[in-house]
């Protein structure tokens, strides 16, 4: 099975397993003792200081049709649909979006399975705004790259994608140390994981220079790169960083 084909298959455990847990790891949000509200508060929370973030940028997004790509139970989504018209929530696996459906809160967001490795579902042009938390972090390279090249193939001219990614080393693709790098993510990560019976998520990473490239081949004009508030002091080896990119206005 191929790492991308496991990410899938793990994914449709978690989403029928403990589906919140599945994406904030921490105990409270364990199905027995589960706060709903307080869940989807934390989604309220992200995106409200995103929001706040873009208007003290004067960043003028229209608030049309919005994207969250690898949207699980629809905590950011339905966040989301607070600021847009309209909101797609898209996730390769299909018990998340059974999840997603039975939990909605907003009539203008709505639920998509894509298993494809690419957003080849989605039309030229079709977002305003894209954004991707704690969730391109999951995918294996090359499909992780071939998603962030496609955010700037369906984000409208003047919208926005705003991403989560963990950097990580410069390595020159298929040298020694990023084969060793793909095969400790892919394959021995997962497994102790498995072994000390915890979930068995891949974690990858993208050097900044790398995804920086990714932006720039694909049209989009990188706007900020800043770390993520809380795992920038907690960890010397998780080190995620969102990116403000742009698609220009024509
Ligand atoms: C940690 S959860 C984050 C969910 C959501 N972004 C949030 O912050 O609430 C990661 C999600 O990414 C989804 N995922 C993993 N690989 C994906 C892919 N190739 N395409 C779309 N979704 C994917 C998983 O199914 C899971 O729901």
């Amino acid at each position: 099975m191929s790492a991308f084909s496991k990410i899938e298959s793990a994914y449709e455990k978690f989403g029928a397993d403990e589906p919140f847990y599945a994406v904030l790891t921490e105990e409270k949000y364990k199905r027995k003792q589960l706060d709903q509200d307080l869940f989807f508060s934390t989604g309220k929370e992200l995106l409200a200081r995103q929001m706040q973030l873009i208007h003290d940028r004067e960043l003028h997004v229209p608030r049309g049709n919005a994207l969250d790509f690898g949207c699980g139970v629809g905590r950011l989504t339905n966040a989301m649909a607070a600021y847009f018209d309209e909101v797609i929530g898209v996730d390769i696996s299909s018990t998340m979006i059974g999840n997603a459906n039975k939990l909605k809160r907003r009539p203008n967001c709505s639920f998509q399975v894509n298993k494809r490795p690419d957003l080849s579902v989605f039309d030229e042009n079709q977002f305003d705004f894209i954004y991707s938390d704690i969730t391109i972090q999951h995918i294996p390279s090359p499909e992780s790259e071939s998603y962030i090249r496609d955010f700037f193939r369906i984000l409208a001219p003047g919208g926005l994608a705003i991403f989560l990614v963990p950097d990580g080393p410069v390595l020159r693709p298929n040298s020694l140390p990023a084969r060793f790098d793909k095969f400790y993510r892919e394959q021995v990560r997962p497994f102790h994981k498995r072994i000390r019976g915890k979930y068995e998520v891949q974690v990858h990473r993208i050097s900044q220079p790398r995804v920086e490239t990714i932006i720039e081949e694909s049209g989009g004009n990188l706007l900020s790169v800043e770390s993520h508030p809380k795992w920038a002091e907690r960890s010397k080896r998780y080190k995620p960083l969102y990116y403000w990119a742009s698609k220009p206005a024509g």
